[in-house]
């Protein structure tokens, strides 16, 4: 199995290219959106057998992530801490970041379980905000291991005391997210390629700057930039013609910024690419 990640700025393509990715690999795909804006299904409404898409829901995933924990918190608390906790984690609903924390279980969740399932996999980020919510949530593989040794801890701490059915549960739900988490890790490092989208022109170009920075910083090594509707160089339109030009400056400038990576022209097409046979001309570009 093999996992590609696509991320940048809003509105760039990332739903788009991830849909035409998914066309083109070897198949089954599973065609996977953390962006909580269900858009996959308008951008590829007619998927072919082979590919599975699935859109993450936080709120779903509130809604089981909140029966979880209360059931393993009441293998420990009396009923008074219980009730407290009951309003913790209500408060913990309105969260800021939330939602990243939700989609990234979700995630770890999707991956490790259709392992094997799925010979690739393309996960549509949401725009690189969230997208960088969701990894600081990871860090680096560093941090999560650190995570998992803390879970072991607590593991082998509950196990001297696991007595009751509940602490035998609750040593299950520990024992599930620690073997998901290594499980993802090692998914992440061997197995997946991240690819940023961008547009030609300034903000895109310092987003995707940024972008990169940050993945580096989480260890997330980039191969590869596609850069998204580019506009004909030639025209007998002398606006659409200025506009070309500006986006050629603009291409050279990602070029010359990021000399390493390989980077790949989509240009912008006249129809809107949406659904399968449209799609299809921009799967044969993606060259990865
Ligand atoms: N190469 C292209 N040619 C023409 N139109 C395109 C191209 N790529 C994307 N679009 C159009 O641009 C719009 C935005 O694309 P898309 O929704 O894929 O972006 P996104 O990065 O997923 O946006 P968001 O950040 O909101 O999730 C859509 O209307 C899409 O059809
Ligand atoms: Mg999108």
């Amino acid at each position: 199995m093999r996992v590609f990640f696509l991320g940048g700025k809003g509105g760039v393509g990332k739903t788009t290219l991830a849909c035409a990715l998914a066309l083109r690999l070897p198949p089954p795909v599973l065609l996977l959106s953390t962006d909580p804006a269900h858009s996959l299904a308008d951008a590829l409404p007619d998927p072919p057998e082979h590919i599975t898409l699935k859109q993450l829901d936080p709120r779903a995933e509130m809604e089981s992530y909140k029966r979880k924990l209360l059931a393993l918190s009441s293998a420990f608390l009396s009923q008074e801490a219980l009730r407290r906790m009951e309003s913790l984690v209500r408060s913990l609903e309105e969260s800021p970041g939330i939602e990243d924390v939700l989609i990234f279980e979700a995630l770890t969740r999707e991956l490790t379980q259709n392992n094997g399932l799925y010979e690739n996999v393309v996960v549509d980020t949401a725009p690189t905000g969230h997208t960088l919510g969701l990894l600081k949530t990871v860090k680096n593989i560093g941090d999560l291991l650190t995570e998992v040794i803390n879970i072991k801890e607590k593991i082998e701490k509950l196990r001297s005391y696991a007595k009751s059915k509940k602490h035998e549960q609750a040593l299950k739900v520990l024992k599930e997210r620690n073997e998901r988490f290594e499980k993802f890790a090692k998914i992440v490092r061997e197995r997946s390629a991240f690819l940023p989208v961008l547009t030609p022109d300034k903000l895109s170009l310092l987003e995707t700057k940024r972008l990169l920075h940050s993945l580096q910083h989480f260890g997330i090594k980039v191969n590869t930039l596609i850069v998204n509707k580019v506009l004909p160089k030639s025209s007998n339109d002398p606006y659409l013609e200025k506009l070309a030009k500006q986006q050629d400056k603009y291409i050279k400038e990602i070029r010359e910024a990021f000399p390493n990576k390989k980077v790949i022209t989509i240009p912008m097409l006249e129809e809107e690419p949406v659904g399968r046979e449209r799609l299809r001309t921009l799967s044969a570009l993606l060259r990865l």
